[in-house]
């Protein structure tokens, strides 16, 4: 870094370069990452994917074409190749010789634990991909996996690859009613589940939604699920439904420990994974095999400057959510990684657990969310301090923006001031990191994702699709095709064009507001669209909206993200009661009971996460003369905050009435 193009840096530049960490000499002089890869992207972009490609990935035909373009938006990498993700994850690895290693070391809730081997996982993702079979799953079915974060969900994920069927993982934390319409939009043939998994010291019941989401329903078709098959975790009792059940220990164990692997093309569906986007539906993001793994794989070794002899690595994301996916599942097992997977919460049974685990299996690489080292922050430094976590050499950042505060507390509680951190800026929707630094070449800076990675065409423009300068802030976008974006939106190729490509035509919209420093670097600043980030989760204002207004109790409701200091962003809905139910809000106790049903309802409806935090009751909702909602004003409300400008508004006496009328927080 340097301003020599510049005779007076602002104030904001000379502190970020007080701030920034250039790596040490001995962790650039061992580091996968090298300077030099900028240089070489820069050359020739598609050829640099090109030998990433073959490098990292293992082809059954190798591919003699690099990108096709003419059919975007829809991308093509590598397109006559064939390979096969489940083998690249496992096999080629035992075919190395490195059969012994140790792939997943297991740690549940409760304290059991599991060690497994890239052998042992090559023989249970063949069984398992043998009874699926046996069920009737074949290549380009689609397979629903609702699973808690168990070993069996890893084989499940590989055994689907393995067949050539795409999963589609629905988060635990996602209702029944949630679960059932993304079987429906996938037309899913199977659903693998448990009977629960532990949560909070307790066990906790999943096979119950699995069974309402499959549950006739008057005025809808049935599903087009076959079988369930529910692995065993807690004992709990499950109903049973004779002919469509089946136990995963008695199908997996009963099958052959052989299986020949389903050899697919390139751009041969890999996965589809919802996510929540503008309007109530969520939208399900597709991805295919050979792009996809080159660059999931080419991040993760070059990013967390993965060294697969030595390090243990960590990634504290649920496989329900694409930084699974990517960084636990594909990322990891491609480069022959050995990572611990954590079935349960950080504080359960105390706030020390997660710092026990990295103490325990040595971790040297550690990858989680801003909410969760802001919730450490909370509980307090000597938490912490009680282990050893001196096996820690990097230190990743993912999901939302991360303060500077929380950036320099995890460098100096959690790396001891010597750590890199990476704060690595992704989506669903990309597959794998785009902006990040990289370790032992970039000198970090907190608070900042800074550079787009080699390959990867990452900037920042104005309303006009024009770049901004250094110093400027707009749109982040994306102007060339990277080999992880996605193929598409399951069943609507309209949506994914109107989505991203329609409003810089021919680039990609992320949908996230950014600037760039003096340095030229990117600093996300958070979604420009309705969508909020809530712990790191992605949630739809309108989804939540839909959801409220569906219960009786509501006329009307307008959902703001509003600032909060753990989770990044809360949920607070503004809801106008039916006429009828108006009254009961007038008392404290009518006002505590319909807050209660509405924060029920939405969990049902959508699942826990999207619970509001707060719920208040108005007479009225802030419109513009063309009936919008200006949820930038209910924003202010929320954040406390004077209220902006409203002379746009129908009725300016309403934000008058609103302040003046609200209902007290329903805390969690
Ligand atoms: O707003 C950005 C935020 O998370 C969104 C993507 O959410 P999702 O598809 O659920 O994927 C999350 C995990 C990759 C983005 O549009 N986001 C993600 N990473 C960062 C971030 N915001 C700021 N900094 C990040 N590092």
């Amino acid at each position: 870094m340097t301003d020599s193009h510049s005779t007076s840096p602002s104030l904001e530049n000379l502190l970020h370069e007080t701030r920034a960490f250039p790596p040490s000499p001995e962790f650039a002089a061992q580091a996968n990452a090298q300077p030099s890869m900028y240089d070489e992207a820069a050359a020739d972009r598609v050829e640099f994917w090109a030998r990433q490609a073959r490098e990292l990935v293992s082809w059954k035909t190798p591919f003699t074409q690099t990108l096709d373009w003419s059919g975007a938006p829809v991308a093509k990498w590598f397109a006559d190749g064939t390979l096969n993700a489940a083998y690249n994850a496992v096999d080629r690895h035992v075919e190395a010789g490195l059969g012994d290693r140790v792939a997943i070391h297991f740690e549940g809730e409760p304290g059991d634990t599991r060690t497994v081997t890239y052998a042992d996982l090559q023989r249970e993702v063949s069984r398992a991909a043998n009874a699926l079979a046996t069920l009737g799953v074949e290549s380009g079915d689609r397979v629903v996996i609702y699973l808690p974060m168990l070993v069996e969900s890893v084989v499940a994920m590989l055994a689907c690859a393995r067949l050539g069927a795409a999963h589609s993982v629905v988060f635990g934390g996602f209702s029944a009613d949630a679960l059932r319409s993304r079987i429906a939009d996938a037309g899913a043939k199977l659903v693998i589940t448990a009977d629960g998994g532990y949560r909070r010291g307790a066990p906790s019941a999943l096979k119950p939604a699995v069974d309402a989401a499959l549950a006739a329903k008057e005025g809808e078709p049935a599903t087009t699920v076959e079988h369930v098959l529910v692995v065993r975790r807690t004992e709990q009792d499950v109903e049973w439904t004779q002919g469509r059940d089946v136990w995963w220990h008695e199908a997996v164990e009963a099958a052959d420990t052989f299986h020949e692997p389903a050899w697919v093309d390139a751009e041969h569906p890999l996965f589809i994974l919802y996510t929540s986007g503008t309007t109530g539906k969520p939208k399900g993001i597709l991805h295919t095999t050979g792009g996809y793994l080159t660059q999931t794989a080419f991040t993760h070794k070059n990013v967390f400057d993965l060294q697969a002899e030595s390090d243990v690595y960590w990634c504290t994301a649920d496989i329900g959510w694409v930084t699974g996916h990517s960084y636990i599942v594909y990322g990891p097992l491609l480069n022959g990684a050995t990572q611990v997977i954590y079935e349960g919460t950080p504080d359960t049974p105390h706030r020390g657990r997660w710092w026990e685990i990295v103490q325990k299996y040595g971790v040297s690489i550690f990858y989680t969310a801003p909410t969760a080292i802001r919730a450490c922050m909370k509980w307090g430094e000597e938490i912490p301090a009680e282990f050893d976590l001196s096996s820690l050499r990097v230190l990743g950042s993912v999901g939302e923006p991360i303060n500077p505060e929380a950036w320099m507390w995890y460098r100096r509680v959690i790396g001891s001031d010597r750590t890199p951190i990476v704060d690595t800026w992704w989506q669903t929707e990309t597959g794998a990191i785009m902006i990040s630094p990289l370790p032992g070449v970039t000198a970090t800076k907190p608070g900042s994702a800074q550079v787009p990675l080699p390959g990867i065409a990452a900037t920042v423009v104005d309303d006009e699709a024009n770049p901004v300068p250094d110093g400027g802030g707009g749109y982040l976008v994306l102007s060339e095709p990277w080999p992880s974006m996605l193929r598409g939106i399951w069943g609507d190729l309209q949506r994914f064009k109107d989505t991203y490509w329609s409003r810089f035509p021919g680039i990609y919209f992320a949908g996230d507001g950014a600037k760039k420093d003096e340095d030229g670097d990117i600093w996300l600043l958070g979604r420009v669209d309705d969508v909020m980030n809530v712990s790191g989760h992605r949630l739809s204002t309108t989804e939540i909206e839909s959801a409220l207004v569906s219960n009786e109790l509501v006329a009307e409701a307008a959902v703001v993200g509003a600032a909060d200091d753990v989770s990044g962003q809360a949920v607070v809905a503004f809801v106008i009661l039916r006429g009828e139910h108006a009254d009961e809000a007038g008392t404290d106790e009518g006002s505590a009971r319909i807050e209660k049903t509405l924060r029920d309802h939405v969990a049902q409806e959508i699942g826990p996460i999207a619970k509001p935090k707060r719920i208040l009751v108005v007479a009225e909702l802030p419109k513009t003369r063309s009936g919008k909602i200006m949820r930038r004003l209910l924003r202010d409300v929320a954040e406390n905050r004077e209220v902006g400008d409203a002379t746009t508004l129908a009725d300016s006496s309403v934000m008058n009435l609103i302040q003046a009328g609200l209902a007290k927080p329903a805390e969690d």
